[in-house]
């Protein structure tokens, strides 16, 4: 039985670690091959590195400033390929990235079973986020194991009438690695890092959606910039993703500003950390709104529609949008207003108990005896 984990991005690495340790308690019964397309290269390499993965196959497929077109046929060609000689006997894939669709095809196209981790996620809108909506609505489709994370992501797959038999509700694994970081006690090596939020009110802030390269992103900077001028008693750490149209805009409204830090893409572990002592976090990554509320942290979600309303509903995460004036208000009234402050960051995890990859091995290991 030989299950291939395939990872190209940070969030991928970041959610698939859990799901392989769990494939690697059970090697009496399975074999896992831990594939990396590559599609990001150095933040993937941080996370292999961080959580000490097994890599059996490198596609090394990144290039700077790749078109969704490049990179969706690359992976699909290369692991068409690999696929067609090594045979494994299911694939087990992620989220909603070009590599977990092209993966997906390729899977398809050799009849081999596939897995989707964080299956039923949906907006409903085609091109937000833009292309992870419908790269997470086809893979489900090719897939034969749906593990959704929450009850609601099963709601909607059966909303798209997907047999019940194939689904399985585990709760996100990102929350298994989350919480087993976030417990550890830990010392940034960085002074920087170290004093971050110690005098002052630390907010964190992470952009790199498709879909607001340009003018919205250059609103949620702008907003930023203002929030920053108008409370001398708060600092920004921006980690700036490298994709080239983000750098463009940071560098535009956020470069030399005092009391906001513009830094490389911090480990996973690090990050953990100051997310975990920030006051507040401003972001439109879909993974950081589902680690927020579990870290009671509230969060501006800096998008109009979200595939994981969970936290919405909890009361935990607010949609600002990338829009200007949302963002300067909301934040600046939840400086101002402790009561609203505290409503919000009263703890609650809408997305997990920490024990989602164990579920996904162990429901896998069944299956495939049958
Ligand atoms: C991708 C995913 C997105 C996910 C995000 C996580 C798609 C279509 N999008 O977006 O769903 O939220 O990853 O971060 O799959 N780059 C580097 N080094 C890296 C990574 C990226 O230099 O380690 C730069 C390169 O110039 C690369 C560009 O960023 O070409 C874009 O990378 P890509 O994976 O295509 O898109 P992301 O915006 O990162
Ligand atoms: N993250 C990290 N370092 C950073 C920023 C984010 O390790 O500097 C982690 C974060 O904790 C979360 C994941 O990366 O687990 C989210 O990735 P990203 O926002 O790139 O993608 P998305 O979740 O939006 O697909």
């Amino acid at each position: 039985m030989n299950i291939w984990v395939i990872m190209g991005t940070r969030p991928e690495a970041i959610k698939m670690a859990p799901v392989v340790r769990a494939l690697e308690e059970i090697s009496d019964k399975v074999q896992v091959t831990v594939c990396l397309t590559a599609q990001h290269r150095e933040l993937l390499d941080q996370v292999i590195r961080s959580f000490n993965l097994p890599v059996h196959y490198d596609l090394n497929l990144m290039t700077p400033g790749q078109t969704l077109v490049e990179i969706t046929s690359r992976v699909l060609e290369r692991l068409s390929h690999l696929f067609s000689e090594k045979k494994p006997s299911t694939v087990l894939v992620h989220g909603d990235t070009t590599t977990t669709l092209s993966a997906g095809f390729a899977s398809y196209y050799q009849q081999i079973p596939i897995g989707h981790v964080e299956a039923g996620l949906r907006t409903y809108d085609k091109y937000h986020p833009f292309p992870e909506e419908m790269n997470r609505r086809l893979v489900d489709a090719l897939s034969d194991f749906l593990y959704a994370p929450t009850e609601q992501a099963k709601k909607n797959l059966l909303a798209e009438h997907i047999e019940e038999e194939k689904i399985l509700v585990t709760g996100n694994t990102g929350i298994d690695a989350l919480l087993y970081i976030a417990e550890k006690p830990y010392r940034f090596e960085d002074a920087l890092l170290e004093r971050l939020g110690t005098e002052r009110r630390l907010i964190v802030l992470t952009a790199h959606r498709r879909e607001s390269f340009g003018s919205p992103m250059e609103e949620i900077f702008q907003a930023v910039a203002d929030l920053v001028d108008k409370n001398d008693d708060i600092e920004v750490l921006f980690p700036v993703h490298p994709n080239p149209n983000v750098v463009a805009s940071v560098k535009k409204y956020l470069q030399d500003k005092e009391r906001v830090y513009l830094i490389p893409p911090l480990e996973y572990v690090p990050f953990v950390h100051l997310l975990k002592k920030c006051y507040l976090i401003l972001t439109d990554s879909g993974g950081i709104q589902e680690e927020a509320p579990s870290l009671g942290k509230p969060v501006l979600v800096l998008r109009d529609v979200t595939e994981r309303p969970e936290a919405v509903q909890a009361g935990t995460a607010l949609l600002v949008g990338p829009h200007y004036e949302r963002i300067l208000d909301t934040a600046q009234k939840l400086l101002d207003d402790k009561d609203m402050y505290q409503d919000m960051a009263n703890k609650s995890n809408p997305y997990g108990d920490g024990k989602a990859g164990k579920r996904i091995a162990g429901h896998l290991y069944k299956e495939l005896s049958k």
